[in-house]
């Protein structure tokens, strides 16, 4: 018989909504090859929640939401005064999951959220960046002493595994760099001009389509997304301290048709890179810029909405991954992943150099 989990979702917009279509879409799979039935016990949002202790049928629950803008007056359960932390404190469940829109100066709500969650002992998965860019080490510790296990990925480049792979499968080994395509959005825009000729407005509006772009694209093609995620992913890698206004940073929004093409031409490939690097005093610095880089440099290859990372290490070389959806349902996947390695290896969840 399935083990089961009870969680709540903290956060009902596009991410959250996904990763609720998901959890019902992967039910028998979870069931089959993980021995894991995943129980939705309540949903958080700030214009009210709903809770069951008999658990909601995911997907019906976000077409609600998506009908009527709001979960407080869902018949089977709603609570129009309940905000995510009446749910955390209120639902009895073992773990949460935070999809809240991300305030990436002061991290909250999440930041509250995950604390409150964490001080009860359950466990968090969480796709919010702006917690962890300053308060990483001080969340996991907190978790540890919990007995409960954080994990990021989400809020990390999502279905591109980052931390995973520094984590798990550069254990041991420093990493002295990082490189990264970080951003969807703005490496879909820099292919299409690139492939298809089409202008950079163009492009940024199909990104817009497709879910990739977010709500304000500025903060895609500026270069702050890829700036927050890089501070993210050194801090956690490379026990950094950065802050995402110490990264330098030029967009790609100053890039002309002209100029990617020409570049093509001479046999370089323009991408949005967020490069952080330890210097010889130790410190990392780190910056984002776009770069025209030749074609066998592994992130040259990162095409379309993909996104890829380069680590380089004291022992292992040069490691690269490539790929990864950048889309919301790409990002729920990241949430669903980190609760199954929770799952099943709870020790591993709350282990690392840097944490
Ligand atoms: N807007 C982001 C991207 C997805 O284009 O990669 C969320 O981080």
């Amino acid at each position: 018989m399935a083990e089961q989990v009870r969680i709540i979702v903290c956060g009902f917009g596009r991410v959250g909504r996904s990763f609720a279509r998901l959890l019902e879409a992967k039910a028998e799979t979870l069931a089959r090859d993980y021995g894991l039935e995943i129980q939705l016990h309540g949903v958080g949002e700030l214009e009210g929640s709903v809770i069951s202790p008999k658990g909601l049928a995911p997907a019906a629950l976000a077409d609600y939401f998506e009908t009527h803008g709001g979960l407080g007056g869902h018949p089977e359960g709603g609570r129009p005064e309940w905000k995510g932390i009446d749910l955390i404190r209120e639902a009895g469940a073992g773990l949460l999951v935070e999809t809240t829109p991300t305030d990436i100066r002061t991290g909250e709500p999440a930041l509250t959220h995950i604390r409150t969650a964490l001080g009860r002992g359950m466990h968090v998965v969480s796709a919010n960046k702006g917690p962890f860019i300053r308060h990483y080490r001080t969340l996991q510790a907190f978790a540890r002493d919990n007995g409960a296990a954080l994990r990021l990925s989400a809020a990390a480049a999502a279905a591109l595994p980052t931390l995973d792979v520094a984590q798990t499968c550069l254990a041991g080994a420093e990493i002295l760099a990082i490189e990264g395509v970080l951003n969807g959005t703005s490496n879909y825009i820099l292919t299409e001009m690139r492939k298809s000729g089409r202008s950079y407005g163009e492009a940024l509006s199909e990104a817009q389509r497709l879910g990739i772009a977010e709500t304000d694209p500025t903060l895609d093609v500026e270069g702050h997304d890829t700036a927050n995620k890089l501070a993210l992913i050194a801090n956690v890698c490379m026990g950094a301290d950065l802050l995402p206004e110490q990264v330098g940073r030029t967009g790609i929004s100053g890039l002309t048709a002209e100029e990617v093409h020409a570049a093509g031409e001479e046999g370089r490939i323009f991408r949005l890179v967020g490069r952080a690097e330890r210097g010889p005093d130790g410190a990392v610095r780190a910056r984002v810029a776009p770069m025209g880089l030749p074609r066998d440099h592994p992130l040259a290859a990162v095409d379309g909405a993909e996104k890829g990372i380069t680590y380089t290490t004291d022992t292992m070389g040069r490691v690269t991954v490539v790929g990864g959806k950048s889309d919301p349902k790409g990002a729920a996947a990241a949430l669903l992943k980190d609760i199954l390695n929770i799952h099943r290896a709870p020790g591993a969840a709350r282990s690392g150099r840097y944490s």
